[in-house]
């Protein structure tokens, strides 16, 4: 019997390629940058199954120049690079990784509220440049994180773990939801529904947010949001750029209209090296390493590998966005 053929869009862990050799035939991107687009198309042209990373878009377009492809395994939780609907229309199931790296995103999403806080990069910069002369009583201040009030926008998987780092650091924890999680959900957690956004926005002293990129969280927060917040807010992304209108968020930081950002994502990513949120020393601008663990990765790579091997048997993948691709 001839063994399905896969391409994988990068390299991962390799205990997971060696899985997934077993019973297809694998052709694996070797490179450090993603295919490009054509290289994609051509690639899809010709497999049951794709392996990707949120960096590959697959469109109508790819699909339809695809007519193997049964499965597309996104080695993320996110999958805003997917046209879904479309998949669904091609009768191509979808994939995702969601659950293994919630603590792990939400570790860095923590890590970045406490470092924008206490201003961590620029005090490392500060002392590289040999600016330290002196202990100074008014050197370097910054928020304090124990006692204040933490805002999450969107109390999903993601965003209970941070209200959860949040009340370890003896925060208030308040949370914007389109959906209300239930009053025991929010008794265990320790969190307080704010029905309104630009209510939780000009309450809270720290904001992370934790939304899936879609058209309704597309620049979610932009100018109107900034005006509400406090001067002394600290915000935090690690969802999607997009969900960030950036020009905003560089007004906002320039000007002082918040106090500082710590952001994991960008509205172009990687971020062009002459953007303007550069240029600022109140933003820190990881390269989208929220999931970036050896573990978590460990974790994702064989949760997408089985996503993979159980659409390329023509079942529903463990984990599936949308199973309904298979009926009809
Ligand atoms: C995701 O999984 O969607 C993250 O952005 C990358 O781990």
């Amino acid at each position: 019997m001839t063994k399905p053929r896969v391409f994988i869009t990068r390299l991962m862990a390799q205990e997971a390629l060696d899985r997934i050799a077993q019973t297809a035939e694998m052709e694996v991107w070797p490179e450090e940058l993603p295919p490009p687009y054509e290289v994609l198309l051509e690639k899809a042209g010709d497999v049951d199954g794709l392996l990707t990373m949120l960096s590959d878009r697959i469109d109508v377009a790819l699909m339809e120049a695809a007519p193997r492809l049964r499965v597309v395994s996104n080695l993320a939780v996110g999958y805003d690079n997917i046209d879904i609907v479309e998949a669904t229309k091609h009768g191509i199931v979808v994939g995702n990784t969601p659950g293994v790296l919630t603590e792990t995103t939400a570790d860095l999403a923590f890590g970045l509220l406490m470092a924008a806080a206490r201003r961590l990069v620029e005090a490392d910069n500060y002392t590289r440049k040999g600016l330290w002369k002196t202990w100074g009583p008014q050197i370097l201040l910054g928020q304090d994180i124990h006692g204040a009030t933490l805002g999450i926008v969107g109390l999903g998987r993601i965003g209970a773990e941070v209200a959860k780092r949040g009340k370890g650091f003896s925060m208030k924890v308040l949370y914007y939801d389109e959906k209300r999680r239930s009053i025991e959900e929010e008794g265990q957690l320790g969190v307080e529904y704010v029905p309104e956004l630009a209510k939780l926005l000009s309450t809270a002293d720290f904001i992370s947010i934790h939304v899936p990129l879609t058209a309704e969280t597309h620049r979610l927060i932009g100018a109107n949001e900034f005006a509400v917040m406090k001067p002394t807010a600290v915000l935090i992304n690690t969802s999607r750029g997009t969900v960030i209108d950036q020009k905003a968020l560089y007004e906002a930081l320039k000007s002082g209209r918040i106090f500082a950002a710590g952001i994991d994502v960008t509205e172009v990513e990687p971020i062009p090296p002459d953007d303007p949120l550069l240029t600022l020393d109140n933003i820190i601008i990881a390269p989208h390493i929220g999931s970036a663990s050896f573990n978590t990765r460990k974790s994702m790579a064989f949760m997408a590998g089985d996503n993979l091997l159980a659409g390329l048997r023509g079942e529903a993948p463990p984990n599936c966005v949308n199973p309904e691709a298979l009926k009809g």
